[in-house]
Parts: structure tokens; sequence; C-alpha cells
């Protein structure tokens, strides 16, 4: 794929590297795509971190990964309005291998299912701030094949757009301590007013308009 996308453009600079340790400096660049990687990247978080760390502070992530509910379980028959089904644990990351077949080419792809909560918590201690989150279906189906159909009722894939702040929520959070401002870390802008509530541990924000 590297190999294509040089002879497409010679004159762009191309690097083939382990995403969890990414042959770049800091703050080195204003744009990450992550196109359906993450969920094939062992040490995700370990690359969400570089990923973090190679953006300057406004950069942006625009990820897109195969939606964790596709790997927390299964449709129960070909059946357009089949039920889907978890067995297991929708909360426990496992490894898991898929092979597809199409036009007589055969894949392996080898991934990790992981819950929402896993990619969030990457991107929080990465100091990055999820601006936009889309829940994607199949587009409009080309045929009647009903393996398309039942992807029209539940997310098949997840897009995501973050910025990287200039501190992470929770080192303006302590920073705030004494103050009921809170600076929002993207640009230092103050935006948010301290509510003394909490739940989960989370803090409860207000943000000023
Ligand atoms: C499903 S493919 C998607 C490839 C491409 N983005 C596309 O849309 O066709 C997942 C890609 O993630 C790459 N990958 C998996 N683990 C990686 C890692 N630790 N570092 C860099 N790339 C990794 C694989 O080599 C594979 O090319």
């Amino acid at each position: 794929m590297v190999r294509a996308a040089v002879e497409a453009s010679p004159e762009l600079p191309a690097l083939v590297a382990d995403a969890a340790a990414l042959p770049v400096t800091d703050a080195c660049c204003d744009l990450v795509i992550a196109y359906m990687s993450l969920q094939d990247v062992d040490d995700m978080p370990s690359a969400v971190r570089e990923v973090g760390r190679a953006l300057e502070p406004g950069g942006h992530l625009c990820m897109a990964i195969v939606h964790p509910l596709n790997s927390a379980g299964r449709f129960a028959s070909l059946d357009p309005d089949a039920p889907f089904v978890i067995q297991g644990s929708y909360l426990d990351s496992h490894a898991f291998v898929d092979t597809v077949a199409r036009s007589g080419l055969e894949m392996t792809f080898s991934s990790v299912h992981r819950p929402l909560e896993a990619y969030f918590r990457a991107f929080e201690d990465a100091g990055l701030i999820v601006e936009a989150l889309r829940e994607v279906p199949v587009g409009k189906p080309s045929s009647d094949d009903p393996r398309h159909q039942r992807w029209r009722r539940l997310p098949l894939f997840l897009f995501v757009r973050a910025a990287k702040g200039s501190t992470t929520l929770t080192e303006a959070w302590s920073l705030s301590r004494n103050s009921r401002r809170l600076e929002l870390p993207i640009h230092g802008r103050e935006c948010g007013t301290r509510l003394d509530s909490r739940i989960d541990g989370m803090s409860i924000l207000r943000w000023r308009s």
C-alpha cells in the first residue's frame, strides 16, 4: 500500500513504521489520519499516545475504525431483522482473527475487540479532545444482500475527529483547583464553569457558550 502511495505521489515522503513508535519529532504535524487501522494495532494506547506527541497543539486526529459493537457479538441469522447477540462480555478486550474472501482473494485481519471506553481513555491520556463522533451504518446497499441490510440498523463504523490540547483536561483541572474557572486546553481558552458534582469519579463541567 505504501509502495502504491509513493508511486502515486513520489514528491511526498513516506515511511513504514510501528504506529506505537513513530519516527517523527514532537509536535511536528497538524493532522494525523488513522483510517481503519487502530482496531488492528496491538498496542492501541501507545499508538494514540504517539499521535498526541506528534500533533502540534490545536492539530487534529481523524480516525475511522470498525465500530466496537461489531466485534462484541454477531447477528443470529442473515435475516435483515435478525437479533444482534452479545454472548460474552462487551467490556472485556480480546484479540480475534477474521478471514474475508472477495473476488477470489482471501484476506486475514488480526484485530482486537475493545470497548469504546478503551479508545476514549487513550484519547484522554494523549491530551486529545473529541470534537465530533459519527456512528456510521453501511451506505445504501447496492444489492439485496441481507448481510448489508442488517448493518443498516446498527453502526458498522465509528468516525472521530479529536483535537490536541495544550494541556490534558486532567492537567487543566488540577491547575484550576483553586479557581471556579477552567481553561479548555485547546488554545488556552477559558470557557468552563466548575460545578461541584461528580458521577463515577468524573467531574461535571458547565461550559460557557
Ligand atoms: C484493515 S487495514 C487498513 C489499511 C488501510 N488504512 C486501508 O484502509 O486500506 C489495517 C492496517 O493497519 C496496519 N497496522 C496494524 N498494526 C500496526 C502497527 N502497530 N503499526 C502500523 N500499522 C499497523 C496493518 O498493516 C494494516 O495495513
